[in-house]
């Protein structure tokens, strides 16, 4: 079982406008492949949502730096395909970098205030790359929906700001993390963990737990808070080099101090080769969330 392919603008263009002539609704879900089960639920849920499913599946050079993993990646465009087709997917949109990028795209996106902390912080440029991919996705495709994951967090909100700000007439949907059975959230890159760093990295969803049931029992320091997840990480995963762990406003991403209202916690850790993040909405008030 396989997808059909789309490799040119003009041909899922014109996919696209087939479909809308027979009347149904199109669903976008940006990956740059390597489909893990977490991306088959989005596919699953765009195909609940809308009645053509486009996949794009691109690796997109604009948002790796400079000693980042672009050339690496991993690819696996066989399996993406049948996962594709398995999900619901009508058909998988497979640009080569020129068909995106020839000439170089001079325009940038980029949603400044969202971008410089978290990932931004110690990513420059990685946002902006983002933007600007998935701003020309929207225009190519022209979707109704368009469907993120929430292990992302930051890019969902940047996204969504970045379709608000810019009208685009879509509809950004946020999709729950899907998680292995012992809660590691999955990632196209948890296939760089040695055996010995993916039973370590196990730790930052526990640490996230750790912060949520710290909240339930009434603590209200941020700092305190991200102190016991960074004790967590240091006994649990000891090979882990933490990126950074922060206690924010789930809508501007301002780091906040006292949690006595819903805030977001995201933590970036570095095992290996991998860099994995995580992240969960902790509302002391209804910790069983
Ligand atoms: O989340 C990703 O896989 C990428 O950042 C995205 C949204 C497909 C843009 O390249």
């Amino acid at each position: 079982m396989t997808c059909p392919v789309s490799e040119t603008i003009a041909d899922i263009r014109a996919r696209v406008a087939r479909s809308r002539a027979d009347g149904l609704s199109v669903a976008l879900v940006p990956t740059m492949g390597a489909l893990h089960a977490g991306h088959e639920s989005l596919i699953r849920a765009a195909r609940e949502r809308c009645g053509f499913v486009v996949v794009s599946i691109f690796v997109n050079p604009t948002q790796f730096g400079p000693g980042e993993d672009y050339a690496s990646y991993p690819r696996s465009p066989e399996a993406d395909l049948e996962a594709c087709a398995r999900s619901g997917a009508a058909v998988a949109f497979m640009p080569q970098p020129a068909e995106m990028y020839d000439p170089p795209s001079l325009t940038v996106v980029s949603v400044p205030s969202l971008s410089g902390t978290l990932c931004g912080a110690s990513r420059p440029g990685h946002f902006e790359g983002v933007c600007t991919v998935v701003a020309k996705l929207f225009n190519i495709v022209q979707p109704d929906q368009a469907l993120f994951g929430a292990k992302d967090y930051q890019q969902a909100t940047i996204l969504r700001r970045m379709a608000g700000d810019l009208n685009f007439p879509l509809e950004v949907v946020v999709c729950p993390t899907v998680r292995e059975t012992d809660g590691l959230a999955m990632s196209s890159r948890n296939r760089y963990l040695s055996g010995g760093q993916r039973a370590q990295a196990v730790a930052l969803h526990e640490s996230l737990l750790l912060a949520g049931r710290l909240a339930g029992q009434g603590e209200r320091s941020a700092g305190r808070i991200a102190q016991a997840m960074r004790e967590h990480l240091a006994r649990r995963a000891p090979d882990g080099r933490i990126d950074y762990i922060q206690i924010v406003d789930p809508d501007s991403l301002a780091d906040v101090d006292t949690v006595d209202r819903p805030v977001q916690v995201l933590l970036a850790v570095r095992l290996g080769r991998a860099r994995l993040i995580d992240n969960m909405r902790v509302d002391a008030a209804r910790p069983d969330r």
